[in-house]
């Protein structure tokens, strides 16, 4: 399976212009799964829930309809992060995947990271798996590698693939919690980041690009630059992921204690 990552820096609450630049990068892509980053569209800063909400779109809707049309076209699937508008007044930061043959699974971030607090509403989809060629595929957002339950619970369902659109902003962090993530879960793992710096009044952004695909055993099996676009495809086989033994007798999720960490579903208690 040919899997792979678009990095680049999005119009700053463009979407139309992203949207055709994506277009005009991916058209015709040889691959079967690529994966963009979070807020793949408008960029990630805003001012208010208003000016978020100027730049949110249904899914599905037109965005995931142009986003369908270049799946069927190159006949790639694709994960994208995006500003999603339910029916009601929710803004989600949520992942979309989108098949050739117009499958859509939508995945809303649970772990908000700072501001994100203030625009958006914590994600109900929960954490979930799904096939696509054969592949077990899960999908996290950003912020969620920070917390490793959340991979774990995609493990536990059979991922062997996780997409994971990004703009990250803390250098080097996540490329070594998804690499321990991929170790721990023996997974493929695809961290999409985004490049470039925004500024919204007061505050500014700069994303650390560095976008990687690490493999069931750790290694890291490409990795990007910090600044420049690149469009990366590699082969990978998801079958790999199957095997879960990093010794002849200990399998990570076998060898798990569950009975050991009641604790893990318990509140933070601080110690005062
Ligand atoms: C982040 O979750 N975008 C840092």
């Amino acid at each position: 399976m040919k899997i792979g990552y678009y990095q680049y820096a999005p119009e700053f609450h463009d979407p139309e212009t992203t949207l055709k630049r994506i277009e005009r990068a991916l058209t015709g892509v040889e691959a079967d799964l690529i994966v963009l980053p979070e807020l793949a569209l408008s960029g990630y800063l805003f001012a208010d829930r208003q000016e978020t909400a100027a730049c949110a779109e249904p899914v599905p809707g037109p965005v995931s309809d142009r986003f369908s049309r270049l799946a069927a076209d190159s006949g790639c699937a694709f994960v994208y992060g995006c500003i999603e508008q339910d029916g009601a007044d929710n803004l989600y930061n949520s992942s979309v995947f989108i098949s050739p043959d117009g499958t859509i699974h939508v995945y809303r971030k649970a772990h908000l990271f700072n501001r994100e607090k203030l625009l958006f509403t914590p994600g109900d989809s929960g954490f979930f798996t799904f096939s696509f060629r054969g592949a077990a595929i899960g999908m996290l957002v950003c912020f969620d590698h920070l917390f490793p339950e959340a991979a774990r619970t995609l493990a536990l369902s059979g991922a062997q693939i996780i997409c994971h659109p990004s703009n990250l902003v803390l250098p080097g962090t996540a490329q070594i919690t998804t690499r321990s993530r991929s170790i721990e879960n023996r997974v493929y793992w695809i961290l999409a980041n985004r490049t470039g710096s925004e500024t919204s009044g007061p505050v500014s952004c700069t994303y650390t690009g560095k976008s990687q695909i690490t493999g069931p055993d750790g290694s890291v099996l490409t990795s990007s630059s910090e600044e420049d676009e690149e469009l990366v495809v590699i082969e990978v086989d998801p079958a790999a992921a199957h095997d879960k033994f990093i010794s002849k007798r200990n399998h990570v999720l076998k060898d798990r204690r569950p009975e050991l960490y009641t604790g893990i579903s318990l509140p933070y208690r601080e110690v005062q």
